[in-house]
């Protein structure tokens, strides 16, 4: 049993419409994530899920002329079939109409019941919608919300409160104590210069005069919850609180992905909530920015709501993955448009990565018909030839990065390994070495060490590209049986190739895209598109 536990959370997505590209990301980010810890030796625990309650999912399903958990479980599926498609592996997919949910819910609302944390007030205020929230008039620009462009309505109700000002300097100190709690830091400071104004205590009901979509008071039937408080439980509902193994296993490592739209419900009113239940406070909350299509927010209106699915058939599910974690620096926005997908593709993938390993095993092929040669240490070491210490340079500077979700400075860790391989051809020149029995010993030793670091490069992308990772070990006869990867640990030591192996001829890992081909294919069809294509099938990347 593995002594270090790690627990990542999507948020849950919202049933109101299909899953789209900034959907995708957070989960593929998880998934990074995920992987990254099992190859650190950790053991790890994934959720994802859908948030089910509420006004919109009530709208929506109007829209269609359906009831809400009909609905729900329609787009619930979605969400649940996207995950396969984009090699996500969730331990467990959470729903909140789930009955366990709700019952935990309830439990944790008691208890802040109970404690006196919760009172019943009447309030008048201004209220969105589409928010399903109350807004201060300071909130608004020109008297409108933000996400909705619409005055809220002036409405008068009778409310249960949840005392939030009570902890708000528990909150500061906690988080100041805290240095990673909110990463990047960025966010925490936002948090905090939030935290500088009188927080107001939440409004967590709904009455049912007004909603029934939700999960009942378990202190007064004719009232609902209030989404987020709902939704926010499921982190503890999923593994089992109170008394589940998982929660008592998993909890204390607890990191939450999220972007930045939701960092106030989850780094001010879940903080509060778990404190006001006695609950230990989650570990932590890594922050990312927006992706945005063609330079705009994605909109129906704009019609540059991207479909994952649409891309990861056009380009396969690597390098859609790749593309994501390499061109969003962890913390700020975005922009995703074909062309640069396509010459990441094309640069990155194809030509760094997929050239250096069909001419290092061709050549391997064509000097030494497919057998891995025994490096010679004296002459390795006379002509300064070991790639060793390189390596452990890109393990080292790989493991930072991405212990810190660094994803992007991951990938430049491995990536400049990369080159330094394809600069060693250059210098070393295989072609000309082969041309003189004497140096065949030299030969051998330099396609060893380039055989070497494929096979630590194949190591490493594994989180970020596992499909590439088995495919590139399977060519080298180093596939791991069972689990599939190497630990950080398995990989640094150097030399593990044994002498002797036959390697056969590769396969192309990445064909290069015609990019005139993409151009007169985009004339005709668009792969950013507002109507999905109903399918959630995968398909083979273009040729
Ligand atoms: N249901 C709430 C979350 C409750 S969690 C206890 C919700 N759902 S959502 O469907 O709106 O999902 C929001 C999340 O989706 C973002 O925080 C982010 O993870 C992801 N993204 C949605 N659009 C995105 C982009 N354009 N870019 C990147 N991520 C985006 O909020």
């Amino acid at each position: 049993m593995k002594s270090k536990k790690q627990f990542f959370t999507t948020p849950i997505y919202y049933v109101n419409a299909k899953p789209h590209l900034g959907h995708a990301y957070t989960s593929i980010a998880a998934d990074v994530a995920t992987r990254f810890k099992q190859i650190d030796d950790y053991e790890t625990f994934f959720l994802t899920g859908t948030d089910e309650h509420g006004d919109k999912i009530v709208q929506a399903a109007q829209q269609q002329g359906t009831t809400p958990k009909e609905y729900a479980d329609n787009i619930s599926k979605l969400f649940q079939d996207l995950l396969p498609v984009l090699n996500v592996k969730n331990n467990h997919f959470i729903r909140t109409t789930d009955p366990d949910h709700i019952q935990v819910v309830k439990d944790v609302l008691s208890k802040i019941y109970d404690s006196g944390d919760i009172y019943f007030s009447s309030y008048e205020g201004l209220y969105c919608f589409g928010c399903e929230r109350f807004y201060q008039e300071r909130e608004l620009v020109d008297g409108k919300c933000q996400d909705h462009g619409v005055e809220p309505e002036l409405i008068k109700e009778s409310n249960y409160f949840f005392k939030m000002s009570k902890y708000q300097e528990w909150l500061i100190n906690h988080i100041k104590a805290n240095p990673d709690f909110i990463q990047p830091a960025q966010y925490k400071n936002e948090i905090l210069s939030f935290l500088k104004e009188p927080l107001e205590d939440l409004c967590i009901s709904r009455p049912k005069s007004r909603l029934t979509w939700g999960i009942t008071l378990p202190f007064d039937e004719d009232y609902v919850t209030y989404v987020w408080f709902d939704a926010l439980v499921n982190y503890i509902s999923a593994l089992g609180y109170p008394d589940g193994k998982l929660f008592k296993k998993f909890w204390p490592g607890a990191r939450h992905f999220v972007a930045k739209d939701i960092i106030k419900p989850h780094g001010i009113y879940w903080p509060i909530m778990l404190k006001a239940a006695g609950i230990q406070i989650y570990n932590g909350l890594n922050v990312h920015g927006f992706w945005n299509v063609k330079g705009s927010k994605m909109s129906k209106s704009i019609g540059n709501v991207t479909d994952p699915i649409q891309v990861t058939n056009k380009y396969g599910i690597d390098p859609f993955r790749y593309f994501l974690m390499r061109e969003m620096v962890f913390g700020l926005d975005a922009n995703f448009t074909e062309e640069t997908i396509v010459s990441r593709i094309n640069s990155d993938l194809a030509n760094d990565l997929g050239n250096l390993f069909s001419r290092v095993l061709s050549m391997n092929h064509r000097y030494f018909t497919g057998e891995v040669k025994e490096p010679d240490a004296e002459i390795e070491k006379q002509k300064n030839l070991s790639l060793a210490s390189d390596a452990k340079k890109a393990i080292d500077k790989f493991r930072q990065a991405m212990s810190l979700c660094e994803f992007h400075k991951g990938v430049e860790a491995i990536w400049q390994f990369i080159s330094i391989m394809n600069k060693y051809i250059d210098t070393t020149a295989p072609w000309t070495l082969a041309k003189d029995d004497a140096n065949i010993p030299i030969l051998g030793t330099v396609l060893y060490n380039l055989i070497e670091g494929l096979r630590v490069v194949s190591c490493l992308i594994y989180p970020i590209m596992p499909q590439t990772s088995l495919k590139m070990q399977k060519t080298l006869c180093m596939e791991k049986g069972e689990k599939g990867f190497y630990t950080l640990k398995e990989t640094f030591p150097w030399g593990q190739i044994k002498k002797g192996t036959i390697i056969a001829k590769p396969d192309i890992l990445f064909p290069r895209i015609d990019t005139d081909k993409i151009k007169s294919k985009n004339h005709k069809k668009k792969l950013a598109v507002s109507n999905f294509d109903k399918s959630v099938t995968p398909g083979n990347p273009v040729k």
